[in-house]
């Protein structure tokens, strides 16, 4: 079989406009700047208004990446979402961006790995791609963690806010820009972060009432297990790619806490010019966390094209994943 090549063909990102600043939280939770930005490294995050959701917010960031593509909605054949705050299950986000988007010939569906969606979703596209069977791919990773917070809980709400990001990958017959991409989960660990959705089911009609609808986390036992594990697996990733370390030019790591961060980038011995850190301004914003860190690296020349960068997450489920990645001149 003929082998074919994934490009990076466009990125986009949108946040929304409201600003919460950690001194606006002060004014009604038990907090205060400097305990948020110790531990967190969280300064200020996005939050959507009324009208604006997961859709609004992936619509615009798919647009972006749409333009620079270069390509016609119409040669579009997939969207795949990574979502974890859908508006409703069904119809799904991709689909409502679809609609949006009048992206007529293509087929959309969710997936749901929190905040590793979106590696998830390029390596469910590469595998699209390099089947032979679809041409261009639209991936969309939007969340709004603001609608599913307790903002009475401080140990929680402080560390989510809302965006969305977007990345269109295509065939190539001469180049390759996927260069690995290693994807794990541990479903033992599912209860450190959850967000159930409760129903009522025949013939009691009960609801369950231990479930909230709100997001709940075992802050320290994740803290724990990714700093054990994340550094070592990337580490694993780029030499199971056949690279060094220094072979990559950029480290991209999800944006969930700046001592996270620090613990990945020493494992790596990385200097700080090489690591892009945007948690300050955004906080955690789940799936959107990476595509937002690379389009922002990129604009604000943090990020040089014609580089190799390592793009790595970990969410809820647990699942984790990482992607070795070629970035060219003009995808944003
Ligand atoms: C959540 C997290 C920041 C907490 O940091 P920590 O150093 O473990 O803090 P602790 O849980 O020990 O809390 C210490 C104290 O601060 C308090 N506290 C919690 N949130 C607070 C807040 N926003 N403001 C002030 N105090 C707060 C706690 O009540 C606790 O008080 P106590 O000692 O009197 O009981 C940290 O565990 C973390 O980042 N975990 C990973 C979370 C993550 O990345 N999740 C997303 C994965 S995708």
């Amino acid at each position: 079989m003929r082998n074919i090549g994934v490009k990076i063909k466009g990125l986009g990102m949108h946040v929304p406009e409201t600003v919460i600043t950690n001194d606006d939280l002060t004014k009604f939770l038990d907090t205060s700047d400097e305990w948020i930005t110790t531990r967190t490294g969280i300064k200020k995050r996005r939050v959507v208004k009324k009208g604006e959701d997961v859709v609004t917010l992936g619509v615009e960031a798919a647009r972006k990446a749409i333009v620079n593509s270069q390509l016609n909605v119409s040669e579009i054949d997939a969207i795949i979402c990574a979502t974890s705050c859908p508006k409703h299950l069904y119809p799904s986000t991709a689909c409502e961006i679809q609609k949006a988007l009048d992206i007529k010939n293509a087929f959309a569906f969710d997936i749901t790995a929190a905040c590793t969606g979106f590696i998830y979703a390029i390596d469910i596209a590469q595998a699209y791609i390099q089947s032979g069977k679809y041409k261009n791919i639209l991936i969309v990773a939007t969340d709004t963690n603001s609608k599913f917070l307790n903002w009475e809980d401080r140990s929680i709400c402080v560390l989510f806010g809302d965006g969305a990001g977007a990345m269109v990958l295509s065939s190539s017959n001469n180049d390759n820009d996927i260069l690995g991409i290693n994807l794990k989960s541990d479903g033992n660990l599912g209860h450190y972060i959850t967000l159930p959705l409760s129903g009522k089911g025949y013939p009691s009609f009960e609801q369950d009432e231990s479930s909230s609808q709100y997001i709940s986390m075992l802050g320290k036992d994740v803290y724990k297990f990714v700093v054990s594990t994340i550094p070592q697996f990337i580490v694993d990733t780029i030499e199971n790619s056949g690279l060094n370390a220094d072979d990559i030019d950029y480290l991209v790591p999800h944006q969930a806490n700046i001592r996270i961060i620090e613990a990945m980038q020493s494992r790596l011995n990385y200097e700080d010019s090489k690591v892009i850190i945007n948690i300050q301004n955004y906080g955690n914003t789940s799936a959107a966390s990476i595509p937002i860190a690379l389009c922002e690296g990129i604009s604000e020349g943090k990020i040089k094209t014609h580089s190799k960068v390592i793009l790595c997450a970990f969410g809820a489920g647990m699942t984790w994943g990482a992607a070795i990645m070629n970035l060219d001149k003009g995808v944003y």
